[in-house]
């Protein structure tokens, strides 16, 4: 499968000529997903140009006074009026974040990476699997996918969170399970004894999952180490590295190539990636920041 899929159609930016302004975008909405994880909208301060994106990329959003932070989308693709980000309240700038109320004003610069190569994967069966918050770069996937069903082979969703009080998008995973057309797989780490789901790690799942593994293509967000063994786990299928893509996490700063900051032996995330074939990334999986 060629490597090119990932270089989609540049999305148009929203904060104009200087990719480094952010542009003022206000809260529409924050709507709790778990303890710690909140989903916001946001809708830009004035007129601007329409803000196009595709799954799998990110924006920077910077809560005033305090930073920024890479943030992907989480909404359905397209030219949209609205922006979803799924944030997890990790560090200063994302508690920030979360303390925002209705009618607030944030920083937003983007939209900034490759996206996934959802193009590649039409007329393939196709495998999303997630780990935590992983889950909020592939929503806009399975959206795309979802809306353009008769374009993929069967889709499988497999995703893993810590426990179940850590299932983002909960009430969303019913609506998806409840559907014909898409296998949803669904783990914890642990739970307690009213947990009736499965436990386990993600990978545990890879089996549960209906695909050919010669025509599957297979995108993989979420902690390292949860995509070093669902690689291992989809090898043991037999599906090839080309067919696996993951999404990188490392500190950003400026977002576009400029500061080095996101380095990753010879590819900077914000601009190469996030998302990257596996075979590209292979040997650096597990590097800590240089
Ligand atoms: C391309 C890309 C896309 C991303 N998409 C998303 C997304 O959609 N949603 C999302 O939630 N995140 C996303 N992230 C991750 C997010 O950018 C980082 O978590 C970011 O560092 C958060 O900034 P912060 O200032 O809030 O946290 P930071 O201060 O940078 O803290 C980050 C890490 O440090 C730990 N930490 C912070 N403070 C402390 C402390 N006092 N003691 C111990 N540990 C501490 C946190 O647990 C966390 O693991 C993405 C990252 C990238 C690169
Ligand atoms: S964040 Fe500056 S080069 Fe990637």
């Amino acid at each position: 499968m060629s490597e090119r899929g990932a270089a989609a159609t540049p999305a148009r930016a929203v904060t104009g000529t200087d990719p480094m302004q952010p542009a003022p975008w206000r809260v529409v909405r924050t709507q709790p997903e778990t303890h710690d994880t909140f989903t916001m909208t946001l809708a830009p301060v004035g007129a601007g140009p329409p803000f196009t994106f595709e799954a799998g990329q990110f924006n920077m959003l910077f809560a005033p006074g305090v930073g920024e932070a890479a943030i992907s989308m989480s909404g359905c693709t397209g030219t949209v009026d609205k922006v979803v980000h799924t944030i997890r309240a990790a560090g200063r700038v994302t508690k920030t974040l979360q303390g925002l109320k209705r009618g607030d004003v944030l920083g937003l610069r983007g939209p900034f990476g490759k996206p996934w190569p959802a193009r590649q994967a039409e007329g393939h069966d196709v495998l999303l699997v997630a780990g935590g918050i992983g889950l909020a770069p592939l929503r806009p996937a399975l959206c795309h996918m979802l809306e353009n069903r008769e374009r993929f082979g069967r889709v499988n969703l497999l995703f893993g969170a810590r426990s179940p009080r850590d299932i983002v998008f909960a009430k969303e995973i019913e609506t998806w399970r409840g559907r014909f057309d898409v296998n949803v797989e669904v783990t914890v780490d642990r739970a307690e004894s009213d947990w009736h789901g499965r436990v386990g790690v993600v990978p545990t799942l890879v089996p549960r999952a209906q695909f050919d593994p010669a025509n599957t293509v297979v995108f993989v967000c979420g902690p390292e180490i949860m995509m070093h063994f669902t690689r291992r786990e989809l090898e043991r299928h037999g599906v090839p590295d080309e067919s696996i893509w993951v999404s990188m996490e490392r500190n950003m700063k400026c977002g576009v190539g400029f500061c080095g900051h996101c380095q990753f032996g010879p590819l900077f995330i914000c601009k190469d990636g996030p998302v990257f074939r596996y075979d590209r990334v292979a040997s650096l999986l597990g590097i800590r920041e240089v």
